[in-house]
């Protein structure tokens, strides 16, 4: 399947499900302490988005994923299952929400600090966000894929960072995971030229340590294999027909 451009009809729906998406990280916030669980926070997310959203977690049961969102704490890169085990102060942990309204995904991600976090765990969550702001304010028809990717790479290398290579952000619309393949390095001028009505995601992982990562016995949960800091942002993006629209930002808000 090649690279779907979205009808007008289709972005309205991707709006929908991307705000519930941002709805969900705002709801869960103030649940994120020293001492609560990263399955209450899984049950909080999942019952909300049934009862309260009446829209699918889409990452229950996906591909034989176990839990309705992601939390991937400290040296965890990406695809942490939630578990009875506490955070703790001083945890930095990302929360991961995937909602499906209407037969359409909104996808988005970001960091939260557990208590007070050291002054490296804060600066590696601040150079991934910036690394995902590089990215979307460089989204415009006519831009290459590669340019974005490579843009993303040069903040988080001069930071004394490095890019997770092995996951990377991706196409969205009925399917949670489309494409085009968005990574978060390259070479500019490389990959594909942007469209209007493109939906996709940049959900940078950016590590203290290596680049390089391991995928824990439990089949899911990946880590940096020098077991340093990692922290990620992920937002849903539409190419507009003169830029970009954050569809998992809520008015208002930051990115
Ligand atoms: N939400 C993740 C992403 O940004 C994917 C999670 S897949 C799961 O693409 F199965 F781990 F939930
Ligand atoms: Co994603
Ligand atoms: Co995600």
């Amino acid at each position: 399947m090649s690279i779907q451009i979205k009808t007008p009809e289709d972005i309205e729906k991707m709006r929908i499900a991307g705000q519930l998406a941002a709805e969900q990280l705002r709801m869960i916030a103030p649940y994120v302490k020293p001492g609560v669980t990263t399955n209450e926070l899984n049950d909080i997310c999942h019952d909300y988005t049934i009862n309260v959203q009446q829209a699918i977690p889409a990452p229950l049961d996906y591909h034989g994923f176990p839990k309705s969102i992601c939390t991937s704490v400290n040296q965890q890169v990406c695809h942490g299952i939630p578990s009875d085990k506490k955070l703790k102060n001083g945890d930095i942990v990302n929360i991961d929400v995937t909602v499906i309204k209407d037969g359409y995904h909104g996808d988005t991600s970001k960091m939260f600090f557990v208590g007070e976090p050291s002054i490296m765990a804060r600066r590696i969550c601040r150079v991934a966000h910036e690394c995902l702001v590089i990215g979307i304010e460089m989204v415009r028809p006519g831009i290459h894929l590669g340019d974005i990717g490579a843009a993303i790479q040069k903040h988080a290398e001069a930071n004394n960072c490095s890019i997770v290579r092995e996951y990377c952000g991706h196409g969205i619309g009925k399917q949670f995971h489309e494409e085009p393949q968005v990574l978060h390095y390259g070479v500019p001028g490389t990959g594909i030229i942007l469209e209007p009505g493109m939906t996709f995601t940049i959900e940078p992982m950016v590590n203290t340590g290596k680049r390089q990562v391991k995928v824990l016995p439990d089949g899911w949960t990946v880590v940096t294999k020098d077991r340093s800091l990692s922290a990620q942002y992920e937002h849903t993006l539409l190419v507009t027909d003169d830029g970009v629209e954050v569809l998992t930002r809520l008015p208002g808000d930051d990115l």
